[in-house]
């Protein structure tokens, strides 16, 4: 595995790799790196592909200056990881190197009804900043394929605005991943490092809404299943950030289960100063 820290030699060793007619596939993350992080990596390996993977925790799309701070950050065990799991290339920058003019000067894109609700309304900026960041990486890495996870199923829907406002549809795919688990159901998330042990045997009841949510799709009445499931991430000491139902392509937000539709339930919810997100696919 090659390691890159500057984005000017990245973009050298790459180039001639795509002058011999060579495929580039990236995988771009903040690090602290699980199962979840590494089933993309599996996807983007392949015969005759180059895979790239960052790491790098993105000041700008942290609308909580404490998270930022917490942010795990594990990088001799990502590298291993990397290496153990045929990683090609790790561009580890800098905040400088990413953001050379500084952030104001650094191009961010607007992503109209996305950035105001689920995510977009708790977490302000947060897309902006996730955008202005993944913009940067495309323009240093010049991908053939991006892999993301659904995990994120909202930032899914924001990286592929990123692609059509960058007029790069025809040049770069995504490919979205599917959301790794814990054997309890618990989305595998780096933030999931700093559950405390009774945090985290509660924390499997987001995945255990999502299930029953879904379950009652067929004939439930959403509004008493919302109620249920709110209630019971309280009494396990959560506080819910959100509870949804929308429509899995555009995001539109549902009152009630409508099965003309392709739905998606979507949950956040803090336990402790810990943010948890999570979602599904319900028919
Ligand atoms: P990060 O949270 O590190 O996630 C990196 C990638 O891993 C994202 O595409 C995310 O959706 C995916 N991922 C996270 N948990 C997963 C799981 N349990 N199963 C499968 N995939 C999972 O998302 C970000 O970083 C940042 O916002 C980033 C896109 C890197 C921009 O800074």
């Amino acid at each position: 595995m090659v390691i890159f820290k500057k984005a000017e030699g990245l973009i050298r060793y790459l180039l001639k790799i795509k002058e011999k007619g060579g495929f580039v596939s990236f995988v771009p993350t903040m690090g602290a790196l699980h199962t979840g992080h590494i089933s993309l990596l599996n996807e983007a390996n392949g015969e005759g592909v180059t895979s790239v993977v960052s790491i790098f925790v993105n000041p700008t799309q942290f609308n909580d200056k404490s998270d930022y701070e917490q942010y795990p950050i594990t990088i001799d065990e990502d590298i291993t990881e990397l290496q153990e799991n045929g990683c090609d290339v790790l561009f580890l920058p800098s905040v400088t190197e990413m953001y050379p003019d500084g952030d104001d000067a650094t191009p961010s894109f607007d992503f109209g009804y996305l950035e105001t609700i689920l995510e977009g309304a708790h977490r302000p900026g947060h897309f902006k900043g996730v955008g202005q960041v993944v913009g940067r990486f495309l323009d240093i890495v010049q991908p053939d394929k991006m892999y993301i996870g659904q995990k994120d199923y909202q930032q899914c829907m924001v990286l592929t605005s990123l692609i059509k406002q960058k007029g790069l549809q025809d040049k770069v795919q995504v490919v979205i991943c599917d959301t790794k688990r814990a054997a309890d159901g618990l989305a595998l998330s780096s933030r999931n490092k700093r559950l405390t042990d009774p945090q985290r045997n509660v924390a499997g009841t987001i995945y255990q809404c999502l299930v029953s949510i879904r379950s009652k799709a067929e004939d439930g009445n959403f509004k008493v299943v919302h109620k249920e499931s709110v209630e019971l991430l309280e009494a396990k000491g959560f506080v819910p950030d959100y509870v949804a139902l929308a429509d899995a392509n555009t995001l539109e937000l549902l009152d009630e289960y409508d099965s003309d539709r392709k739905m998606v339930a979507l949950i956040a919810a803090k336990i402790g100063s810990i943010r948890l997100i999570d979602n599904m696919l319900l028919n």
